[in-house]
């Protein structure tokens, strides 16, 4: 069988981007004969830049409620919470001594950090710590630690992915086959989605669509959304809309090419806004029904949580125990 693997960390409201880009995606192919998922929550990846341990604590409690209403069968998935593996951690220092620092110079997150400090006139590593510089190789340990396929994830995620893959490659070179090497999966329609202000929908820029806000906050929300000002009658390129992305995330197919039609003959952003509420409406009622019941049976996230651990390392200590051999630590 295929292993899938992704993670999400517990940072911030999740958010339709989330959603579409991961977490679906991640659901739907639980449903596929030979498809062993693997899911979990990658809570210490958020302490790069979290400094609250409540909003740590009860963010990773809303992430495990999150899969469930969206329908995770605890059955069919492996489901964790990164911090409960330690073999993880023993992994990412060992990949950190096969990571070459050039290599995580270029990722993205931290050139955009450095950027922006020297635009700034700052030092180039202000507000960088080692967790930071280092959270593609952390990354790399949750992936290859499983013996990962595909990695289902937004388009953000793939250059991380690569990373992951480098890094594997350069340990079979030196230690011989050990990691398989894992693939991103994305789907080209969904891998971006934006946000109210156009860019990509992101927790840092602000400018999310919270998964579980209440009827009301979605509508004042999608209200929000940024438009152009061409009148109704006036014929617009679907491509060029925010709003027509997010639809097309949610939306089938043959309801996607009437809205492009109709972008086409003209139409006021006030109705597709009044469209796109009632689409995602109608999509999220029921998962967040099921969400609010479960943030409150933080036993039973507990107990799921903790089974799920414990399969895991079932899986981890023998293949971290390979791992220490080829290295020399046992022999
Ligand atoms: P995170 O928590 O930022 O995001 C979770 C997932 O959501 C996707 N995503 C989006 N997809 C489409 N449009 C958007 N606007 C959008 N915003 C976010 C992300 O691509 C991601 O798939 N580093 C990861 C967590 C992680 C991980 C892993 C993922 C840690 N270890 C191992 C896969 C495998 C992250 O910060 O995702």
């Amino acid at each position: 069988g295929k292993i899938v693997l992704t993670g999400i960390k517990p940072t911030g409201d999740l958010h339709i981007g989330n959603y579409v880009g991961a977490i679906r995606p991640a659901i739907e192919l639980t449903q596929e004969p030979g498809v062993k998922p693997v899911y979990f929550i990658a809570d210490y990846h958020a302490l790069t830049t979290m400094r609250d341990p409540k909003e740590l604590h009860d963010r990773t409690y809303e992430i495990a409620a999150a899969w469930i209403a969206f329908g995770l069968d605890p059955d069919k998935v492996l489901f964790y919470r990164q911090s409960d593996i330690p073999e993880i951690f023993e992994l990412t220092w060992i990949l950190s001594c096969l990571a070459s620092k050039g290599l995580l110079n270029r990722a993205h997150a931290y050139k955009a950090k450095v950027e922006e400090n020297l635009k700034a006139g700052r030092d180039p590593d202000t507000g960088v710590n080692m967790g930071f510089f280092n959270y593609p190789v952390l990354m790399a340990a949750d992936i290859l630690l499983f013996k990962t396929d595909l990695v289902p994830v937004g388009k953000d995620q793939i250059q991380h992915v690569e990373i992951a893959r480098d890094i594997a490659e350069n340990f079979n070179r030196t230690y011989g086959e050990t990691f398989r090497l894992p693939e991103a999966l994305i789907d080209e329609a969904t891998a971006v989605i934006p946000g109210l202000d156009g860019r990509k929908m992101s927790k840092s820029y602000g400018n999310v669509i919270p998964l579980f806000s209440d009827e009301k906050t979605l509508k004042k929300l999608i209200f929000r959304i940024k438009t152009d000002s061409k009148p109704p009658e006036e014929p617009k390129d679907p491509e060029e809309s925010t709003l027509f992305h997010i639809y097309r995330g949610f939306a089938e197919k043959e309801e996607v090419e009437a809205l492009a039609r109709r972008y086409w003959e003209g139409i006021g952003y006030g109705e597709v806004k009044n469209m796109l509420f009632e689409l995602l409406n109608r999509k999220l009622v029921e998962p967040r029904r099921i969400y609010r019941e479960l943030i409150d049976d933080k036993a039973k996230l507990d107990k799921w949580l903790a089974e799920g651990a414990e399969k895991a390392r079932e899986i981890a200590r023998p293949f971290m125990n390979d791992i220490r051999k080829k290295i020399g630590r046992l022999l």
